[in-house]
């Protein structure tokens, strides 16, 4: 990791300004806090999918990813308790030593499926991201037991278990929505890899010359994202939505809810139905924020393109078939740079 403590080993040394290289260019800094409108639907109550309003949830659901590609649930079975421990743990990884944060550092970490860094594509970048972060790809629990850090290992394990039910109900809603079949083995693939992420956004001195995260979108089905009470967290908001122009929306902290947002595969698979969510982050001026995501992405030799059943509908294909394994590659190849990503798909 450059500067071996990531940004929050700059930030303890005691800097007062934003080092050059963190400032971004003028069209990416962002705007006063207050400046822009909160998102302000309400979240979705998930337990109402085992009852009667069931069809009302499905189309809330629905018309959330068809249009803004994000929403916040309540009810979606990952325990309170749970999400301030994340939240805890999270802080206590980071606060580590840095000595025993870079023993996970590309290259030296015991694990490939373990990763701590700092911004995103730091050797390719022309300004960097305000955030640290530790990454940890499931594979079985008892490598995530023997490798994942201690600070954190029980407590991502559990909030992927919580956390599954509501991604294969979300998932499989949506799919079935555009009329496709799904069986397990298709379940499976679509499913097959998760990945959880501590991120890390050290109060900054100078928030308006940077980004927490730069714009992006997520390359997998849906994100599961817990974000703490501090807020920063943007989305852009589609032109095909009424923008006129680039307007984003606060996706306000909610206690106890999580945020879900729809991927670049759920895009694709839907034929441009759904929208993957172009989001970034900004950092706080005083305190440093956490948040907690869980990715879900189909199995790296998954086949991924429009769903036969939308293309026969819609007449045309939007996106070809694309191997998920080569477009994560390019993917995390690449700098962060809004829905860039989708074109590795055209
Ligand atoms: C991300 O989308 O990469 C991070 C989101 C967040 O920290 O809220
Ligand atoms: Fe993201």
């Amino acid at each position: 990791v450059r500067d071996g403590n990531g940004v929050k080993g700059l930030v303890d040394s005691g800097i007062s300004e934003v080092p050059e290289r963190y400032i971004q260019p003028l069209q990416e800094r962002m705007m006063n806090k207050h400046d822009s409108r909160l998102c302000d639907v309400p979240p979705i109550d998930l337990s109402k999918l085992n009852g009667p309003e069931h069809e009302k949830v499905v189309d809330e659901i629905v018309r959330a990813s068809e249009t803004l590609g994000f929403f916040q649930v309540v009810n979606h079975g990952v325990p309170m308790e749970l999400l301030e421990s994340l939240k805890h743990a999270a802080h206590a990884f980071f606060s580590l030593a840095p000595e025993n944060k870079a023993v996970y550092g590309t290259g030296v970490s015991p694990s490939p499926r373990v990763k701590y860094g700092t911004s995103f594509v730091p050797e390719k970048e022309k300004a960097l991201e305000w955030k640290d972060y530790i990454s940890m790809v499931y594979n079985t629990d008892e490598e995530a037991l023997q490798y994942w850090p201690n600070q954190c290992k029980e407590v991502a394990l559990d909030y992927l278990k919580f956390s599954s039910k509501m991604v294969r109900d979300i998932v499989e809603i949506l799919i079935r929505k555009q009329g496709a079949e799904l069986d397990d083995s298709k379940i499976e693939g679509l499913l097959g890899m998760k990945m959880v992420n501590m991120n890390y956004y050290p109060a900054c001195p100078n928030p308006e010359l940077t980004v927490g995260v730069g714009r992006h979108s997520d390359i997998g089905t849906i994100t599961v994202l817990l974000q703490d009470g501090i807020g920063g967290l943007y989305v852009r908001v589609g032109e095909e939505n009424g923008a006129a122009k680039e307007e984003w929306l606060e996706i306000p902290p909610i206690p106890g809810a999580l945020v879900i947002n729809i991927g670049d595969t759920l895009q694709i698979l839907s034929n441009g139905k759904y929208k993957s969510a172009e989001h970034r982050v900004r950092a706080s001026s005083s305190e440093s924020r956490v948040s907690v995501p869980v990715f879900t992405v189909p199995l790296a030799t998954e086949k991924i393109g429009p769903l036969p059943e939308v293309v026969k509908k819609d007449g045309f294909a939007r996106y070809r078939e694309v191997v998920l394994q080569d477009y994560m590659n390019n993917f995390f190849g690449n700098v962060h740079a809004g829905k860039k990503s989708l074109d590795f798909a055209r």
